[in-house]
């Protein structure tokens, strides 16, 4: 396939462990997992799709895939012995570029944390409705306490997935992110040809005979971010670390008080 966008990092022979991580179901963490696996491996990056979910849609979306695409390799995760983290990272081949790890829902302390020490990125994909953004302001003040305490070389940053027209929750899942320091780095439209791509086992970015234009305009912004990470406006630490995060209870209320 031709070659979409070209990556600006200059150190690509670098593992870069990116984590997709929700604890709310049905957010768009496989279909963000898998559609960066297919980004790299159509860029020639040597890719590894590590499947953390007992229903292992990842791996599904692999079994799709053709032999005639460009390879990624795969760590299935089920289980999580305590040493888990070192298990699967041994499994991963040398020379390894981009390691996607896609979490399950309702995922707990311990794993997000098993996950924080290895990941270099966690993207959280939220949804826009109201119950969405309240539970992802819980899950992101979890994710932020655990990740100041040990983890503070890790980025984060959100993704809008499924997104119509920018609402009402969508400004107020802006602000809330504006108010916690957590960047907003995407905002993807809901389209059949995530579907579509899902069922041949690729990315948008591999889709062909598909109006794919303003979907991967939606993508390049997290791309670039991903590379870009040390930069400083996308430098997690540069955050205030020990800022209040507003409210005391859920952080992306729908109701404004
Ligand atoms: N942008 C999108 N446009 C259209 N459909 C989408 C989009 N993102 C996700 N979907 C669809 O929504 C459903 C849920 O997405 P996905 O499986 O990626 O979520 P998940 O967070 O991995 O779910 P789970 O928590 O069950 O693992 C899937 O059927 C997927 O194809
Ligand atoms: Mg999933």
């Amino acid at each position: 396939m031709d070659k979409v966008n070209k990556i600006v990092d200059t150190d690509k022979n670098k593992m870069l462990t990116i984590a997709i991580m929700n604890s709310k179901g049905g957010s768009g963490k496989t279909t963000i997992a898998t559609n960066l696996a297919s980004y790299y491996a159509a860029q020639d990056l040597k890719t590894v799709m590590v499947d953390q979910d007992v229903q292992g849609s990842s791996v599904q979306w692999l079994k799709r895939r053709s032999e005639k695409s460009p390879i990624i390799n795969t760590t299935v995760v089920f289980d999580q012995p305590t040493n888990y983290t070192r298990s699967w990272l041994a499994r991963v081949p040398t020379g390894t570029q981009r390691v996607l790890i896609d979490t399950p829902a309702g995922i707990e302390v311990q794993q997000i944390e098993n996950v924080a020490k290895r990941a270099d990125i966690i993207i959280v994909p939220v949804l826009l409705s109201p119950i969405d953004s309240e539970a992802v302001g819980i899950f992101l003040r979890r994710l932020k306490n655990i990740l100041s305490k040990k983890h503070e070389m890790t980025h984060l940053a959100v993704v809008a997935n499924r997104v119509g027209q920018k609402t009402r929750s969508y400004k107020i899942l802006e602000t809330c992110l504006l108010n916690m320091k957590v960047p907003f780095i995407a905002t993807l439209r809901d389209s059949q040809n995530y579907i579509q791509a899902s069922e041949q086992g690729i990315g948008v970015h591999e889709l062909k005979n598909r109006k794919i234009t303003h979907d991967l305009l939606q993508w390049q912004p997290l791309l670039d971010w991903i590379e870009l990470k040390e930069s400083s406006s996308a430098r997690y630490l540069e955050t205030n670390m020990s800022s209040k995060i507003h409210s005391a209870s859920g952080v992306c209320q729908t109701s404004v008080s």
